[in-house]
């Protein structure tokens, strides 16, 4: 009830850029039932991306934070730039 009422309707607290600060910085945040990464790109900017692989949905990020050039799927290892 808490996730329909309140934390799908209002903007969340998810990070500090500087928690990524340089290119290929990840963090990982989880929300009730969704996982989500924010990632700093190569060209400086942050982004967001569901902690979802596209290939048959398994969680990417294991991890709470990490760096990497590439975000890799443990389960077939699908790569995501
Ligand atoms: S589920 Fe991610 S590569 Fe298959």
């Amino acid at each position: 009830l808490e996730m329909k009422l309140f934390f799908s309707k209002h903007w969340l607290f998810a990070a500090m850029t500087c928690e990524i600060s340089e290119p290929g910085d990840w963090v990982r945040v989880d929300i009730g039932r969704e996982s989500v990464v924010i990632v700093r790109k190569k060209d400086g900017e942050v982004a967001a991306y569901h902690n979802t692989c596209r290939h048959r949905g398994s969680r990417i990020c294991q991890e709470e934070r990490g760096h990497a050039g590439r975000l890799v799927c443990p389960y077939h290892q699908w790569t995501y730039g």
